[in-house]
């Protein structure tokens, strides 16, 4: 999933980047968050209240059901986007057996300026410390710059930023599968 909801977002086009260039053994599903509503207790079913609304429950259902996550997040303020945070509130709960607890996730990001939300995945990374997934560490994806990265369709068009995609879709593979043999 990917934390704009903006029509010409980089880092929807940056998800979509990775679903096509995903290698054959991996199939890269897209959640839009559009219909994800501000985090409410008073509708969280795991705390007893609810029933969750639609698209939370799909959201958690489909998050359950994935081997790994990929996270996209844009960078607001030196943090992750309001949008992909509220998506990890909603799927954290109930605190430590979540669907995110022991998930394994990679996260990237992309930025018109040249930090390319490396701030925002590192605060992320903290977030999800709390959710006790499993983060993979590398090759990270931070594309700074990313205006040039993409073209006037968004397609991501700079051959580096494709093969660094393939080469992190490859390793959260390969980190997923060692997770699961380690829990067989
Ligand atoms: C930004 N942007 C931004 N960029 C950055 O590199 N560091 C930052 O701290 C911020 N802060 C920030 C705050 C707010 C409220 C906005 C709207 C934007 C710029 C941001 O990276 C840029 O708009 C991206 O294009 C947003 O991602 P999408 O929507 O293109 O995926």
């Amino acid at each position: 999933m990917a934390g704009s909801l903006r029509q010409w977002s980089l880092n929807r086009a940056l998800l979509r980047a990775a679903a096509a260039v995903a290698p054959e053994r991996i199939t890269v599903e897209v959640f839009e968050l559009a219909e994800v509503p501000p985090y409410n207790g008073d509708l969280d079913e795991s705390l007893g209240g609810g029933p969750d609304p639609h698209s939370v429950r799909e959201l958690k259902d489909r998050v359950e059901a994935a081997d790994a996550l990929l996270l996209i997040c844009p960078e607001y303020n030196w943090g992750p986007s309001g949008v992909l945070k509220n998506a990890i509130d909603w799927i954290s709960r109930p605190a430590g057996s979540s669907p995110l607890a022991h998930k394994p996730i990679a996260l990237a990001g992309a930025s018109p300026g040249p930090a390319g939300t490396g701030r925002a995945q590192l605060a992320l990374r903290q977030n999800l410390l709390s959710t006790k997934s499993y983060v993979l560490q590398e090759p990270e994806v931070q594309l700074g710059g990313a205006g040039k990265l993409f073209d006037e369709q968004l397609e991501l068009i700079d051959e580096q930023s494709r093969e660094l995609v393939v080469q992190q879709l490859d390793a959260l593979a390969e980190w997923t599968q060692r997770h699961a043999r380690a829990a067989a």
